[in-house]
């Protein structure tokens, strides 16, 4: 976890820019931040718990300055949230600064090694060893760029690492199973965890490959592979606009990010699909791409898992067999993978470190990976990349991703399936057709203002459940995920029938269910489930789509959404449910882009 920036320029204004960037980055953690600028001789390190606000608050009286500087955001891995844990860490000469993204999992035995050396270490963290090491090397003799390979050279572990050492113009930087890119321009460098922390300056990225050590001056930078021969790594530009890393004039990024579904949704489907619902177009992956693929593994975690979910029930419903497993789970407990097996692993950020392992674990011949980020490690990991373009989310809370990677995913069941079984899905042409209209429908569910009333409605609840089926149960997870991470109020989802085979012995007048409905054949029996919950005392809401007034005399509230295909009206539900969730989060005044103990990428 954690954010790591570096800026590297001419000019006296690193402070400013460094601060931009961990603003950008502060969704990768939020428990102290700091920042290091290089001076003549040594470093001038600011640091503290808190978000970077509190940082910039305190350096307002007495800003550093200079040209050069790192800068860290901090999810605690090692150790609280405290002044004397967060990055920068340095050395006993105060010469050397460094901000690390990672674990380091030698880090005790070479505490121990450098303690007895005599060193003096004043933080928890596993980070505050490399310094260390540094300081070590140059005092060994080591020229800077040496003594900074010297110290990569001993740790084991994840990690990007950025590093200033007084007195010199530069900033030496490693990566290892952790993100780390570099943004160029003329005159000035950057590096960071991630592209939207110097979008505002340059849209030029060269991405780091596993093992690299790279040297950044203003005027560029050189890059070393592990074997400490120097490789290029090209630049190119990315199309993101710095406008979409801002917030817009909402109050909140996820509520922008809520916004931007129609738009998100667009571009996963725009030049992929036909609207007479003939055609699956999914960039490299022409017809044939997935001749002799049996079955489907999917892995993923948190909200991707949810769409791994949905993509299950799409796929299955294609004839195609597939199950989704919590990456965390499956390097340990699947069934083997015979011949004809692909693993899809589904990720946002292409990051995640369970999500990583589970790909490495796989034994499938094949493995491709959904994700939202170019250049990400999944994307390094895997041998096929779909990207599902839903422009940069930077709210804790996933909302565009989830929207997105169902429509990916659900053009690549239709791929998947004509390849696998030799033809359309019987109803292809209706729901390629639907999934052309659901940004136009995602525009009216988020201009229709009902997500609040229910909010409003059912403020002092006690718990907060969740039903669907099919492709809905995945929403309900997935609605029921979104409300416990930002009111940090009890919510659960389960399937439909699952409540009457134990958790209906929790229902009371004080927990609202929130029952999805798909639209299809499976209504009758997920309204049997609804008037079950009813003859208990326990309110429903449904939300469900087309003409609902049957519906509205068993439930108490209707949450309507356009009518549409029923395997993508979950996706139409579950914009319902993001906004119930936020505005329930803001009636309590949660912080909604950064709730509490969370970080949006977990890379360790
Ligand atoms: C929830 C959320 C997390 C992520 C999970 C996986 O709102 O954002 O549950 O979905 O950590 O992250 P990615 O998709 O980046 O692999």
């Amino acid at each position: 976890m954690c954010g790591i920036v570096a800026r590297i320029g001419a000019a006296d204004d690193a402070v400013d820019e460094l601060l931009v960037g961990l603003e950008n980055l502060e969704y990768r953690g939020y428990d102290s931040a700091g920042l290091a600028v290089q001076t003549d001789r040594d470093v001038d390190v600011r640091k503290q718990a808190g978000g970077i606000d509190d940082l910039r608050n305190a350096l307002a009286a007495d800003p550093p300055s200079g040209s050069l500087g790192i800068g860290h955001t901090r999810w605690s891995t090692h150790g609280p949230p405290t002044d004397a844990n967060a990055h920068p860490h340095t050395d006993c000469s105060g010469r050397v600064a460094v901000v690390h993204n990672g674990i380091i999992e030698n880090y005790q035995r070479l505490r121990r090694e450098l303690s007895h050396a005599g060193h003096a270490f004043e933080s928890d963290t596993d980070t505050e060893v490399i310094p260390h090491l540094i300081e070590s090397a140059l005092a060994d003799g080591a020229a800077p760029a040496a003594a900074f390979r010297a110290a990569i050279d001993r740790i084991e572990g994840s990690y990007a690492v950025a590093a200033v050492i007084g007195g010199r113009e530069a900033v030496y930087a490693a990566r290892n199973d952790s993100p780390l890119v570099v943004g160029a321009s003329d005159s000035t460098q950057y590096l960071a965890s991630d592209v939207p922390a110097f979008l505002e300056f340059t849209d030029r990225v060269a991405y780091l490959e596993d093992g690299d050590v790279v040297r950044v001056t203003p005027s560029g930078f050189t890059v070393t592979d592990e074997r400490g021969e120097r490789v290029h790594r090209a630049t190119e530009t990315v199309d993101w606009d710095p406008q979409d890393t801002g917030k817009g004039g909402y109050d909140h990024y996820m509520l922008k990010e809520i916004n931007e579904q129609p738009t998100a949704l667009g571009r996963s489907v725009s030049g992929r699909t036909d609207s007479g619902g003939e055609e699956v177009d999914l960039d490299g992956f022409l017809p044939g791409s997935f001749d002799g693929i049996d079955r489907v593994h999917l892995v993923a975690m948190g909200t991707s898992y949810h769409a791994a979910m949905y993509a299950e029930s799409l796929l299955a419903r294609r004839g195609v067999p597939a199950r989704a497993f919590m990456s965390s789970e499956y390097a340990g407990s699947t069934p083997p993978e015979e011949d004809g097996t692909l693993v899809i692993a589904i990720s946002q950020s292409g990051e995640t470190a369970d999500t990583i392992a589970a790909v490495r674990a796989a034994s499938a011949e094949r493995t491709m990976v959904a994700t939202n980020v170019v250049g990400s490690s999944l994307t390094r990991e895997c041998d096929d990349t779909l990207l599902v373009r839903a422009g940069p989310e930077i709210g804790v809370a996933a909302t565009k991703s989830f929207s997105a990677q169902v429509a990916t995913l659900s053009l690549l069941a239709e791929r998947i399936r004509r390849d696998a079984v030799g033809d359309p899905s019987p109803d292809a042409a209706a729901f390629l057709s639907a999934l052309t209209r659901l940004p136009d429908q995602v525009r009216r569910v988020v201009e229709s203002g009902a997500a609040e009333r229910i909010a409003d409605a059912f403020a002092d609840s006690e718990s907060y459940f969740f039903i669907g089926r099919g492709p809905g149960h995945a929403v309900a997870l997935e609605g029921a995920l979104k409300f416990k991470e930002i009111t940090y109020e009890h919510a659960e989802g389960f399937t439909a029938a699952e409540l009457k085979h134990g958790p209906l012995a929790l229902v009371t007048e004080e927990t609202p269910v929130f029952a999805v409905f798909n639209g299809g054949t499976d209504d009758t029996e997920t309204l049997g489930n609804v008037k079950e919950i009813r003859a208990r005392g326990g309110p429903v809401v449904a939300v469900a789509g087309g003409e609902t007034s049957d519906l509205a005399e068993t439930v108490d509230h209707v949450l309507s959404v356009p009518s549409t295909h029923p395997e993508l009206a979950g996706v139409l539900a579950n914009v319902q449910l993001q906004l119930v969730a936020y505005h329930a989060a803001k009636q309590r005044g949660r912080a909604i882009d950064k709730p509490r103990n969370l970080a949006k990428s977990v890379t360790v």
